[in-house]
């Protein structure tokens, strides 16, 4: 009997429309492992929002948000380091936030960013970072792969177990603006069924593969 190479390494593939009351869980560091998710199409971008609830216990950096075009692999990339901080990629500029370390408990994430002052702002649990100030003028440019799971060295691909997400995810959204922050604040609070316009956790379509568990978390049922 031939395989072929998804059936070789028993690497399945799943689609699912919305991921609402479900996590992500990566159980294990690999290199195969990982979610895509299928962005609305936009123009260049001039803002953003990108909210997640996440925890893990690992203690090695790893990606929590992947975006990478052809052009720049790294062009929005939300990364956690093993120190606690959390640095914004924005292609080559570094931005890093000093935040309490990532634990067991899921918190919820928000970077936001705009090109007209480069205000960049870290969020955890609705609590506001200072402000940041940098790629003023700057643009996130349109085309590229959204994964969750894995840190992109070419598009939508070229993984490194050593940067690979362990725990769980859940509630990603992306905004093509800075949310203000009550809104943040609001969303932070959960169970408010508010999608991205960008990323809507209740509508994209989220494809995993490989060791990938796509769990109800029961976090809104009565
Ligand atoms: C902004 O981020 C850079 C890079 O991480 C850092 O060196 C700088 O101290 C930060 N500025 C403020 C005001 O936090």
């Amino acid at each position: 009997q031939r395989y072929n190479f998804k059936q070789r390494f028993n690497i399945q593939t799943s689609y699912f429309t919305g991921l609402m009351q479900k996590s992500v869980i990566f159980p294990t560091k690999t290199a195969t492992s990982f979610v895509k998710l299928n962005a609305a199409d936009f123009s260049d971008l001039t803002a953003f929002t990108v909210c997640l609830r996440a925890a893990s216990e690992e203690n090695h950096d790893y990606a929590l948000f992947s975006y990478a075009t052809k052009k720049s692999h790294n062009e929005l990339l939300i990364w956690q380091k093993s120190n606690a901080q959390l640095d914004l990629y924005l292609g080559s500029v570094i931005t890093g936030f000093s935040l309490p370390k990532m634990d067991a408990w899921l918190r919820h994430i928000c970077m936001s960013w705009e090109s007209q002052n480069g205000e960049i702002t870290a969020w955890v649990n609705g609590r506001r970072s200072l402000t940041n100030v940098s790629s003023k003028g700057g643009v996130v440019k349109n085309g590229g792969q959204f994964i969750l799971g894995q840190e992109q060295d070419t598009v939508g691909g070229k993984f490194d177990i050593e940067q690979s997400f362990v725990g769980e995810i859940t509630d990603v959204n992306m905004w093509d603006r800075a949310l203000k922050p009550y809104e943040i604040k609001f969303i932070s609070q959960g169970c408010y069924n508010i999608g991205g316009n960008l990323i809507d956790c209740g509508s994209t379509i989220f494809t995993t593969e490989g060791n990938v568990i796509i769990k109800d978390n029961n976090d809104c049922t009565l």
